[in-house]
């Protein structure tokens, strides 16, 4: 099978491209934008790719004619996207109806990734089914690319993950696992929101369920969360728990007081029942997820 990822810099483009490329079945070509910052080279085949780019998209694909694309590219600043809303609408709209364009012109199949905050966070957790009413530009973005696909010829599958964490390499952002562990480690005081609720994501485990559904060309829409649900407050504090650290130092603070741009839903976290069933996914909990990130960090050392 040959899989084409887009954003393949990124953390679940880098997870995915180092699964696949040790998959003698499959035969992978990366892209992202500007320049490979993996370190790795070998069992793959790299281009540059901005997928705001139609002309670009259209080529590469009618030239290398992959079975599957997978789409991890997008604007994932929740706040920017708020403020710049055009460029929000390029990467995470038009760029998805671009690539379903040239998928649905040689038969492949388009995986999207999309979030949770789609919904409003009432009554979480989510099952595929719920109606979404997202409360911020960047779940309305992600929204109207999931809608985008439903209405389109190509076939897809939509796979909503949360909040996703994990290590790679030369990321243009981090993640708060990593973020957590260095500032609990340096012993800052950390205020910390107890008032929204998610199920963090391992990036593995969000590679492990894009894999699933390619190899099964599944169709529709999947949850792909991690299946711990916890308070932001309570992920800090699990992770202070595993590295030994004190939490003398952790303050409890409300959504309110971070006045951030854009809302937040209160509570969201997903229902994985039809993944489990249909796909076989098996994600990991968030204690395992830490062992697993610990170990990658002794190799990177
Ligand atoms: N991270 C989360 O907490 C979270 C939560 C819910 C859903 N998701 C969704 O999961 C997916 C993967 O997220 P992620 O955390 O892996 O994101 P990420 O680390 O930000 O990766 C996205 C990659 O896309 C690249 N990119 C940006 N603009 C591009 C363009 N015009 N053309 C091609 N590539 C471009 C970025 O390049 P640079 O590295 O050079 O900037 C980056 O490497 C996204 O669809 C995101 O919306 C993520």
């Amino acid at each position: 099978m040959k899989i084409l990822i887009t954003g393949s810099n990124g953390l679940l483009g880098q997870k995915l491209l180092h699964k696949l490329r040790k998959d003698s079945s499959v035969q992978l070509i990366a892209s992202s934008k500007g320049e490979n910052r993996v370190s790795s080279k070998d069992g793959y085949t790299y281009f540059d790719l901005d997928i705001t780019d139609n002309d670009a998209i259209a080529k590469l694909i009618s030239i290398e004619k992959p079975q599957v694309v997978i789409n991890t590219a997008a604007m994932t600043n929740v706040d920017l996207c708020e403020d710049e809303r055009k460029t929000c609408d390029a990467l995470n709209v038009d760029a998805v109806r671009y690539l379903a364009d040239s998928c649905a012109k040689i038969d492949a199949h388009l995986i999207q990734i999309s979030t949770d905050f789609i919904f409003d966070g009432q009554d979480g957790p989510y099952s595929e089914k719920d109606i979404p009413n997202p409360l911020s530009y960047y779940g309305l973005s992600k929204l109207k690319s999931e809608e985008l696909l439903q209405a389109h010829i190509v076939k897809w599958t939509v796979l909503r993950t949360i909040i996703v964490f994990g290590v790679g390499e030369k990321l243009s952002k981090g993640n708060i696992v990593l973020w957590a562990k260095e500032a609990l480690q340096q012993g800052d005081r950390l205020n910390i929101i107890d008032d929204q609720f998610r199920a963090p994501t391992l990036a593995e485990d969000l590679a492990d369920i894009c894999i699933l559904a390619a190899k099964k060309k599944a169709f529709g829409i999947f949850n792909a969360s991690g299946k711990d649900i916890m308070s932001i407050y309570e992920i800090v504090e699990r992770i202070a728990k595993h590295y030994g650290n004190s939490t003398d130092h952790l303050n409890k603070i409300s959504t309110e007081t971070l006045k951030q741009k854009a809302e937040r839903p209160r509570k969201t976290g997903f229902i994985l029942d039809k993944s489990i069933n249909e796909l076989g996914y098996k994600p990991h909990s968030f204690e395992e997820c830490l062992t697993i990130i610990d170990q990658q960090l002794k190799t990177i050392d």
